[in-house]
């Protein structure tokens, strides 16, 4: 099956490691901004088979549309499946109405992608209240794929043993896929938020930290002040040093500088969103998941 792919300018060096991985050709979406804020999209190249369109959604508002509109561009130039790969899926966390008025935003969305999309790939969705991605993104193949194995080398490298904390039972299952190679210990937090930078936290069986490095690990950074609550009673009942693993770092420049400053070093996440953090390469994975699907 011959497949291409194609990014974005901001998502052209991971689209390239995707291609370099599958041995397929890639290319980009060009993207011109009018001067009202509207885009033009446009593919340059003829398209046949399988086209693999490469953009993560951080950023999602700016970027959505542009996404819908490369899937049509991708195939009125002859692209028979438009595939997305979109390492970082935005509007996973919003899955039920909070409070009364709320939008559940991961339908919305998923149905979105579900209408423009011939098949969807994704890393560590942040899927709470579903089993499966195919529930928030319905009639096409949704893959949800884990980074657990590249966390669970990379904590694997320093060679002792840390303790694993998660800090809410969201973390579990991401924690425990990590810690299972190696047999490491676990804690899990019991966390409250109180708004978006605003979190409480508990970390029961947090004794056995002491004299030890503790690894934080979680799907998503976004503001940081999650992490920031952990480290501060890690650090409190004597943890050696404090560290951060997640498949996604959302965080800004800024919220990167208070965590540093909370002593967590170092920060390591995937390439799924591309920044200072960026320290283990996705591509392999998604490789091996688009090769699974008989889309490469
Ligand atoms: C939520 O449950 C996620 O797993 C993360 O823990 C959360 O999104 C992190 O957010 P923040 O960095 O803003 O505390």
């Amino acid at each position: 099956m011959t497949a291409t792919v194609h990014g974005f300018a901001e998502s052209a060096p991971g689209a390239g490691r995707l291609a370099a991985a599958l041995g397929a050709a890639c290319h980009t979406v060009a993207v011109r901004r009018f001067p009202d804020g509207e885009s033009l999209v446009r593919v340059a190249v003829p398209v046949s088979g399988t086209a693999i369109l490469y953009r993560s959604l951080d950023d999602a508002n700016a970027r959505l549309v542009e996404l819908l509109l490369a899937a049509a561009a991708l195939r009125a130039n002859g692209a028979a499946r438009v595939v997305l790969v979109a390492p970082y899926l935005a509007y996973m966390r919003q899955d039920m109405a909070f409070h009364p008025g709320e939008a559940v935003s991961q339908k919305v969305i998923g149905a979105l992608i579900a209408q423009h999309f011939d098949g969807l790939i994704t890393v560590d969705p942040h899927l709470h209240r579903i089993a499966t991605l195919d529930e928030a993104v319905p009639g096409i193949p949704a893959l949800a794929i884990t980074a657990a194995p590249l966390l669970a080398a990379a904590v694997a490298a320093a060679g002792d043993r840390p303790l694993l904390v998660g800090p809410d039972s969201e973390s579990r299952q991401w924690v425990e896929a990590i810690a299972a190679p190696h047999g490491l210990d676990v804690i899990i937090g019991e966390k409250h938020r109180n708004g978006d930078r605003a979190v409480s936290l508990a970390l029961p069986g947090v004794e056995a930290v002491r004299g030890r490095r503790a690894v934080l690990v979680d799907d998503v950074i976004s503001s940081g002040m999650t992490l920031i609550a952990a480290a501060r009673l890690l650090r409190e009942a004597g943890a050696t040093s404090v560290e951060a693993l997640v498949t996604h770092c959302l965080a800004s420049a800024e919220d990167l500088s208070r965590l540093a400053a909370e002593g967590i070093a170092p920060i390591r996440s995937t390439d799924t969103v591309p920044g200072e953090t960026s320290a283990m390469a996705i591509a392999g994975v998604l490789a091996e998941a688009i090769r699974g699907q008989g889309w490469a």
